[in-house]
């Protein structure tokens, strides 16, 4: 029967981090793969996740079966740092997932139940991922306008236009802060005005947050999730604990999903009845070692300090970076580096550009010149500047 399946692509990004891995070059730079480096290179493990793994081996006595939608414990806690006081129980349903991925997955399989003909629409550009889980489950796909490549801001304006033609039941992909790739973000007043309008044509958000505390805080990367969900009857939001807590491996997320009340216990069997479907029982130790930093508030405190110094310690890479190649260049074209947000920025080089980077200076970013600030640190941040320079980008 496998003679008939045609090959499949490999993603960029994966792709990418096998050849950083097989590149011999003492000084390359891995400013691909969306994962978090401290100022030694390492992708630690948060220490208020640590203390809590500690606890956990000493009061952990089984490894039985938990619940079907995951722990209570945890999809509480993560509405409750997502949703905030926009959090309203009787509209809530929710599932734990196996990462934030597998929230998108089971957001994009949830709307195949409930309306099969729906269209997907995704920014232009979007995560690469994004597209193939639309394929796969079989909906419809548009993108909307979304990165200026001029000024590296977003084009608001072609935005709400684009997404003016959404039919009613449509689904709508926003990244709820620090897009990526690009690191442009909607301004507070374009998502008033893309909440308005997605609530007027009864069109369903799908906010894929991954990313909340490493734009401008947790609270404030939030805003825009709260207010959609608060402004739209029926919202679907899936949230990642890989990049803010650290456990990229562990495979924590959560998908919920807004819906007017009558709905909800509807809504929360059809979610508990897709993780049974797909892979039974979601994934418990990142989940409980989030829901253990979150509700202890020794643990919470600690967590929020460090992830707010990787917050702005990126904040400072992206300032520095900016700095130098205004010296070398004597121009303020990278000025954008500065005002993006997140994890990423997209640099608006030409893909031979890039490839260039990679082979002549040993710098590593996705083709569409995503790079990964976190990637950078104080001894290399020089390097990639003469190399982005050298390449007159
Ligand atoms: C990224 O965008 O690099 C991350 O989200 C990792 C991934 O799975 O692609």
């Amino acid at each position: 029967i496998f003679g008939a399946l045609p090959p499949q692509g490999e993603d960029q990004i994966i792709r990418l981090m096998g050849q950083f891995r097989a590149d011999p070059r003492p000084d390359k730079v891995d400013l691909g793969v969306g994962v978090y480096r401290n100022a030694q290179g390492v992708t630690p493990v948060m220490r208020a996740v640590q203390t809590a793994e500690q606890q956990l081996l000493q009061s952990q006595n089984t490894k039985a079966y938990t619940a079907l939608a995951g722990e209570q414990a945890f999809r509480d806690a993560m509405a409750d740092l997502v949703l905030g006081p926009a959090q309203d129980p009787a509209r809530l349903a929710s599932v734990a997932t196996v990462g934030g991925t597998g929230a998108v997955f089971m957001a994009l399989r949830l709307v195949t139940m409930a309306r099969p003909d729906a269209q997907v629409w995704v920014s232009d550009p979007t995560w690469p991922n994004h597209i193939p889980i639309t394929q796969h489950v079989g909906l419809g796909l548009k993108t909307y306008r979304y990165f200026d490549a001029e000024s590296r801001a977003i084009d608001a304006a072609a935005m709400l236009a684009d997404l003016s033609q959404v039919r009613p039941g449509d689904v709508v992909l926003l990244h709820g802060c620090c897009h990526n790739p690009t690191g442009a973000n909607p301004q507070p007043s374009d998502w008033q005005a893309l909440a308005t309008l997605l609530a007027t044509k009864g069109a369903v958000p799908l906010i894929d947050i991954a990313y909340q505390g490493f734009g401008d805080g947790l609270e404030a990367d939030a805003a825009a999730t709260r207010l959609i969900a608060q402004t739209c009857e029926e919202v679907l939001i899936a949230a990642s604990c890989s990049k803010n807590f650290g456990v990229y491996r562990e495979r924590a997320g959560v998908l919920m999903v807004m819906t007017p009340p009558q709905l909800r216990d509807t809504l929360q069997g059809t979610l508990t009845a897709l993780n049974r479907l797909n892979y039974s029982f979601p994934p418990d130790h990142g989940a409980r070692l989030v829901s253990m930093v979150l509700t202890d508030p020794a643990l919470r405190a600690d967590w929020q300090a460090e992830l707010e110094d990787m917050r702005t310690g990126m904040l400072h890479l992206r300032e520095t970076l900016a700095r130098e190649l205004r010296r070398l260049t004597g121009s303020d074209r990278f000025g954008f580096l500065a005002q993006h947000r997140g994890m990423f920025s997209r640099l608006g080089a030409t893909p031979e550009q890039v490839e260039k980077l990679r082979a002549d200076h040993g710098i590593y970013m996705v083709g569409d010149s995503r790079m990964n600030i976190a990637g950078l640190t104080k001894a290399n941040v020089s390097q990639v500047a003469q190399a982005i320079a050298a390449c007159n980008i």
